[in-house]
């Protein structure tokens, strides 16, 4: 049985208490079933924490609250009002950024750096960015040839209440991805944070209520997908949905949502190619696209988890590569010295290893990594190294399905048309890498890749300015960028016949 930690010196105080309530109204409060579930740490298998198991009932006083804040006081914050509550939110984050790292340390599994401060600045610049937008989004004035009499011209305005619905492989910026966007736009929002990884969102919320805020701006309801999550994608008070997630999930947010059509925006899975041609820079080649792939345990929606090299190099680049994987360390996550920290769930550990050993039946050969470690300490938690596949065809289910895991297939090309071809050969589209030196290839692959993000001689690079999106099944819509505003406001049109 997982054994409780008790205010273990170095963690967060956070975790020590009761069970962590929900967020509706300005209140913290235990779901209305009076159900709890336990959150783990994967890097021990120790219950970390017991959080409220929110359901349908507690969605719908969440929504309730949330509609009126929508359509009261919070209707009356002005432009620079939103942008000083983002702004101190930010300050707020900046200045708890260790806690709040921490918490997605022991909850999530991601590894502790020497500075976890310094992972949270881009949940900080997010929020910083979203700050310059109140005061920037209008409408337009625009002219008619109906009668001079006529003055037309339009608002854009907040869609209302978003459910906003997250994954567990970055709980503390895919709350702030969600949280930042809202407030910007003045909508209002229910956030059901991942159930494999909801303290650092909690957490959050606590520094929300320190806000200048109304209550009920920002709700959080933590539960299970299969109730909570699907209350709120059916809700008929909630006029946008906002997923991040698998897209399997994606598309049953899609039908839940039908009913009141509600606005739609996802960020869903992938299964990126990652593009080596013989004239690249090789050592750039091999360490960014062993991060792409390897980077979080391999549980990031761009992993560019096919990597596809020139036939010329491929031996050489394998070698590499396999040599590259063998480098990192793998341990706790809260050991400073960890590279590759545990899988988030037991369950997600059966998935990935469920992967491994399929990849082997379909004929497939590993060339290093390929399962679970039960080492000493390590084998109380989820741990898988970083692996490698090599023999793999691109009609192998590990080559075509979105594993999860630290796992890349390295497969073998002769021409630029059939990477281009092969790299497009999968239902999704989120991201892409290539890496040449050549300008002529990299500005073809850039155009021929099918995918939201491509990036050339660099892999994972995100910045708030730039949009972030899938094409086909990888999501509906952007997020960060001005593109993502949209995604949050309706566009209304006033004619004013002004004839006397
Ligand atoms: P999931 O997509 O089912 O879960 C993501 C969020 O959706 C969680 O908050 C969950 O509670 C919620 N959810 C689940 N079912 C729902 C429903 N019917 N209605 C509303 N909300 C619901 O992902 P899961 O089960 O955690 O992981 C399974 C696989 O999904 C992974 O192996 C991975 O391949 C993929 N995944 C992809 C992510 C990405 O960012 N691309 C993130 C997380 C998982
Ligand atoms: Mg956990």
């Amino acid at each position: 049985m997982p054994t409780m930690v008790e205010g273990r010196p170095g963690l967060p105080g956070y975790l020590v208490g009761g069970p962590k309530q929900l967020l509706i109204g300005g209140e913290w409060v235990p779901a209305a079933s009076g159900k709890t579930f336990d959150s783990l740490n994967p890097s021990t298998g120790e219950v970390i924490a017991q959080v409220a198991e929110g359901d349908a009932q507690d969605v719908d006083r969440a929504v309730s609250a949330a509609r009126e804040a929508f359509y009261g006081p919070w209707r009356r914050f002005s432009p620079a009002d939103r942008e000083r509550v983002l702004l101190q939110l930010a300050d707020l984050v900046e200045a708890h950024a260790h806690e709040l790292r921490l918490l997605d340390v022991v909850d999530m599994g991601t590894p502790v750096t020497r500075d976890p401060a310094a992972a949270v600045a881009g949940s900080v610049a997010l929020l910083r960015y979203y700050a310059g937008w109140p005061t920037k989004i209008h409408g337009e004035t625009v002219p008619n040839s109906v009668a001079p009499s006529m003055f037309t011209y339009t608002l854009k305005e907040p869609v209302g209440v978003v459910g906003a619905i997250i994954p567990w492989n970055g709980p503390l910026h895919g709350a702030i991805g969600k949280i930042a966007p809202v407030l910007a736009t003045g909508c209002t929002m229910i956030l059901k944070p991942a159930e494999q990884a909801a303290l650092a969102p909690l957490r959050l919320g606590q520094l929300i209520e320190e806000l200048d805020l109304p209550p009920g701006v920002v709700n959080i309801v933590t539960g299970y997908g299969r109730t909570a999550g699907a209350a709120l994608a059916g809700h008929p008070g909630v006029d946008k949905v906002a997923f991040t997630g698998s897209s399997v999930t994606g598309r049953e947010i899609v039908r839940a949502s039908a009913d009141n059509f509600k606005r739609v925006s996802l960020e869903l899975g992938g299964k990126s190619p990652d593009v080596i041609f013989a004239d690249a820079d090789l050592d750039a080649a091999v360490l960014g696209a062993g991060w792409g792939v390897f980077r979080n345990s391999g549980q990031v929606c761009c992993a560019g988890t096919r990597v596809f090299v020139e036939r010329k190099i491929h031996d050489e680049f394998l070698e590499r590569v396999t040599a590259f994987a063998d480098s990192l360390k793998v341990g706790d996550s809260l050991d400073p010295e960890t590279q590759i920290g545990p899988i988030v769930s037991q369950a997600q550990l059966d998935r990935v290893t469920g992967y491994l050993e399929l990849g082997v039946q379909e004929g497939a050969r590993v060339v290093t990594g390929g399962g679970r470690l039960t080492d000493g300490d390590l084998a109380n938690g989820y741990f898988v190294p970083p692996t490698v596949f090599t023999d793999v065809d691109d009609d192998m289910r590990i080559a075509n399905e979105e594993i999860f895991g630290p796992v890349a297939c390295v497969m073998p090309f002769d021409t630029v048309d059939e990477v281009a071809a092969r790299s497009n050969a999968t239902e999704f589209g989120l991201a892409g890498g290539v890496w040449t030196r050549d300008l002529s290839k990299a500005h073809r692959l850039a155009s021929e890749i099918r995918t939201g993000v491509v990036w050339v001689n660099t892999y994972n690079q995100f910045d708030p300015g730039m949009p972030f999106g899938g094409y086909k099944s990888s999501g509906w819509g952007n997020e960060s960028s001005i593109h993502s505003l949209d995604e949050y406001l309706n566009i209304k049109a006033v004619w004013i016949n002004a004839a006397e």
